[in-house]
């Protein structure tokens, strides 16, 4: 599915959240500060969180990013090719459940809006675990549902509507956007994700949520 919608897909990114979507990932990559550092960035699509990450300035840092759609990772390709960092990243097919990494490799993991999109939550969030280090950090990125009742209500409409109206349009592919407004009403998000997180090891689960609760930023080490 993502291969399908993969040339369009930073197209409508930006068109569906009205561009907010660069805001969320700067917004992750605060937390990501550190000089001489590996980072991994599980489910990197077209690289655009590990873009904003990189951006931000961290020196001598060491990147990786894996995603199973090949037609996602040639297009982050290409969009590295044209900037500073194109040889601090190495980009590779892979899944989160599976990662091809040794314990405690990572200093810091993003992942955005990936988690949603694997088999089994629980097992990517223990080897997300298994290959971060100790005391590393991970800031995950996930839609999540507004707690006001009005604006919940203009979400759903938003979401069962207008995306998958606007993902036919222009990725001729209603069926994906179709997928991502029903997995966001049913993916578990806040204190529940907090302790799906806890559960796989994380320590210092911490929820902050952004543009009124459309998005969650979980960190924790
Ligand atoms: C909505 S995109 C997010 C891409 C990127 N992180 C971003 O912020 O734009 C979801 C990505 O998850 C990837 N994905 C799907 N299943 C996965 C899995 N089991 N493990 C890792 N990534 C997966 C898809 O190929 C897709 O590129």
């Amino acid at each position: 599915m993502f291969d399908r919608i993969s040339g369009t897909y930073d197209l409508l990114n930006r068109i569906l959240s009205l561009g907010m979507d660069v805001y969320w990932r700067q917004y992750v990559a605060k937390f990501i500060q550190q000089d001489h550092c590996t980072i991994l960035d599980c489910a990197t699509g077209t690289g655009d969180q590990l873009l904003a990450v990189l951006k931000k300035g961290p020196k001598h840092v060491e990147a990786w990013g894996i995603d199973p759609s090949v037609n996602m990772l040639d297009l982050a390709q290409k969009k590295f090719a044209n900037t500073p960092f194109a040889h601090q990243v190495h980009f590779l097919p892979g899944q989160a459940d599976t990662l091809p990494f040794d314990d405690q490799f990572f200093d810091f993991i993003t992942m955005s809006f990936g988690i949603r999109n694997v088999v089994c939550v629980e097992t990517a969030l223990k080897e997300l675990r298994r290959v971060l280090k100790r005391g590393g950090t991970l800031a995950l990125l996930e839609f999540s549902l507004p707690p006001s009742h009005f604006i919940r209500f203009g979400h759903h409409l938003y979401l069962k509507h207008l995306v998958p109206f606007l993902g036919k349009c222009i990725a001729k592919e209603s069926t994906a956007y179709r997928y991502l407004s029903d997995t966001i009403a049913e993916f578990p998000y806040g204190d529940q994700f907090c302790a799906l997180m806890r559960q796989a090891g994380f320590l210092e689960c911490r929820a902050h949520p952004l543009t009124m609760g459309i998005t969650t930023v979980y960190v924790a080490s």
